[in-house]
């Protein structure tokens, strides 16, 4: 039997449904949920990304704005832009689309933004409530997703043993604190590129999130059968198709796969904007 394929597009839209119960309530108080996106440069594939959460707040009845700079803008051209709508009250989310191209420092965009208005949850203050195991600030989405994802499923997460594979800022390390979080009780191991023997990690995993950006790296032999497997990579092979990191033929032995596109990537935006929604509502 294949691993059920777990539909990542139709949770988000579920997900989404009762956002916009919340942004309906929130406006009936006079309070219209407002994210601003700003785009540096011409990325196709960040345009995409963007166009994707402009989307989903019109989904959802948020408001949302889209400021294009230029390409060759600078660091303190983009810093300046993001002081001035983290005073602008009628702004209540700000996030800045990666990769900015140039020598702008994300680490310093990142940490411009105010923790209030922070839906990425990239700032450091609310990275740092992560660690201390408060789940009250805004939470990176991307983590987030996959952890929705897994309790939809009736995943058991207490004592599950969990591989991430990756350390990145904005997937694996808060991924692998979420997970082990008091409540989620996972036992995490982080895998990245100088971890020896992967595969028997892996494969004495209960759940394996794939975050490395290495297409179909995860091949079905490192898979334990009925495992959960989380495909958070999203890459284009030479040939121009999506691929995740996950070997397609894993399918054949996890008990759950997300597809790629259509599993993580749709969860992340349902998160960014309940983070919105959030931070809306504690303006
Ligand atoms: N680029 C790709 N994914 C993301 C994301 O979740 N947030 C931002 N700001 N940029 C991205």
């Amino acid at each position: 039997m294949g691993a059920v394929i777990v539909d990542g597009k139709a949770i988000a839209l579920s997900i989404e449904k009762t956002i916009s119960q919340g942004v309906t309530q929130l406006a009936s108080e006079g309070v219209s949920p407002h994210l601003v996106v700003i785009i540096v440069g011409e990325d196709p594939a960040s345009r995409v990304y963007v166009r994707n959460k402009q989307r989903a707040c019109e989904r959802c009845g948020i408001e949302s704005t889209l400021i294009e700079m230029s390409e060759d803008s600078t660091q303190e051209e983009v810093l300046d832009m993001v002081e001035s709508l983290n005073s602008d009250d009628s702004v209540h989310g700000i996030l800045v689309q990666s990769p900015i191209p140039g020598d702008v420092d994300e680490l310093a965009v990142a940490s411009a933004i105010s923790p209030r208005k922070d839906v990425d949850g990239f700032h450091p203050a609310n990275l740092g409530r992560l660690v201390q195991g408060d789940s009250s600030g805004l939470m990176p989405c991307t983590p987030a997703g996959v952890i929705r994802m897994l309790e939809h499923s009736g995943m058991e997460l207490v004592g599950a043993k969990a591989a991430v594979l990756g350390r990145s800022r904005i997937v694996g390390m808060p991924m692998s604190l979420m997970l082990a979080s008091k409540g989620v009780d996972a036992t995490v191991t982080i895998v990245h590129s100088r971890t020896h023997d992967v595969e028997l990690i892996c494969r004495e995993s209960d759940i394996v999130i794939a975050a490395m950006g290495r297409p179909h790296l995860v091949k079905s032999d490192w898979v334990k059968p009925g495992a959960y497997v989380v495909d958070v990579g999203i890459s284009r092979t030479d040939g121009g198709e999506l691929a995740g990191d996950v070997d397609p033929q894993v399918a054949k032995v996890a008990g759950w796969m997300t597809p790629v596109p259509g599993g993580v990537g749709p969860m992340t935006i349902a998160m960014l904007m309940e983070n919105t929604l959030t931070a809306a509502r504690q303006s």
